[in-house]
């Protein structure tokens, strides 16, 4: 057995693009520092590890919880987030993804990236001397699973063999989650409409990921399958940033697949509900059940900051 100050110690200097290349180890150590950094924070206790350090977050997409956990999280750790509208760099107006990586490293410690595109932020990631960190990109959110461990872990207490249903697009919310649960030895099940699957290749690494650790991966069209038994119903929007013009279209095919009470009233009566958040109510999610006394929402959303300060401390502590 390695020590735990071990593992988080051998992450220093990593980049977290995906979840998937992470140990299960590994982001049980994060989650575990992750529950002692926000035991200390309510105690009172500074923990200052970053002191002097900068972290760039650098922004292409809107961003409520990110951008302020992100800079809060910097904040409380000594350090400091710069925030960056990806428009107002050069990176904006053509200057390559390479050159921005390298000169980033000569004066950061760190990048937060939310991006359009995943392969830009590898291209980045590959060039950046410093930790690069994924704040969402067209196919993964994992800064967003680790919060969501981190509020099933206080709730439920132990993780392995807990039945995580994602109810909706199979978009980069999913894919983190699922690997998310796979770490842990979850039974992770997502139901899309037609058309709207999970990614393939993304699927045969989760189904891996979770049959090592005990747990499994399913696909379904059917709501209901995944919404029966379920210790937690996860939603996300419909229409992502960046897929407005489909949002009408998208309205309609998901239809059948909104988490109301009908839904869940196939889900374990202590059920959680989960969202990353921004809801829309009545579409994806009804008021009665993301308002209603199953609902973690703002739990999990309070704890982004808690999951980041423990990926930020390790990677560039
Ligand atoms: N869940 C999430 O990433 O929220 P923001 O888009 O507000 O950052
Ligand atoms: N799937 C959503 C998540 C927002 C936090 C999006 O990409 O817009």
């Amino acid at each position: 057995m390695t020590n735990k100050a071990d593992v988080l110690q051998q992450l220093k200097g990593r980049d977290m693009l995906t979840l998937l290349d992470y140990t299960s180890e590994e982001i049980e150590c994060l989650l575990d520092y992750a529950v002692q950094l926000k035991g200390k924070l309510k105690a009172g206790e500074k923990v200052t590890i970053l002191d002097g350090k900068t972290l760039g977050m650098i922004f292409e997409k809107s961003s409520t919880r990110t951008r302020i956990s992100f800079e809060v999280g910097m904040t409380q750790l000594g350090g400091n987030g710069m925030y960056m509208n990806a428009n107002d760099l050069q990176i904006g107006r053509g200057e390559t993804v390479h050159d921005t990586g390298k000169v980033m490293s000569e004066f950061l410690d760190g990048i937060m990236i939310r991006a359009n595109s995943h392969a830009m932020v590898e291209e980045l990631a590959e060039h950046a001397t410093i930790p690069v960190i994924n704040g969402l990109t067209d196919v993964y959110h994992p800064c967003q699973a680790m919060a969501d461990l981190l509020t099933l872990k206080e709730v439920k207490g132990e993780l392995k063999g807990l039945k995580l249903a994602y109810i909706g697009d199979g978009n980069n919310v999913a894919h983190s989650l699922m690997a998310a649960g796979a770490h842990m030895g979850m039974h992770v099940i997502v139901a899309s409409p037609e058309g709207y699957e999970f990614d393939g290749a993304i699927a045969e690494r989760v189904k891996a990921l979770a049959s090592q650790n005990g747990g499994s991966f399913t696909m379904t069209n059917d709501p209901v399958e995944a919404a029966t038994e379920a210790d937690a119903l996860y939603a996300d929007v419909w229409t992502s940033m960046g897929q407005e013009e489909e949002a009408a279209q998208r309205l309609k095919d998901f239809e059948g697949y909104q988490i109301n009470d009908a839904l869940a009233a196939h889900a374990k009566d202590d059920y959680m509900f989960l969202h990353c958040l921004p809801a829309h109510r009545e579409e994806e999610v009804s008021a009665s059940v993301i308002d209603g006394p199953n609902s973690y929402v703002f739990q999990q959303a309070g704890n982004r900051l808690h999951a980041q300060k423990a990926v930020l401390a390790a990677l560039l502590g």
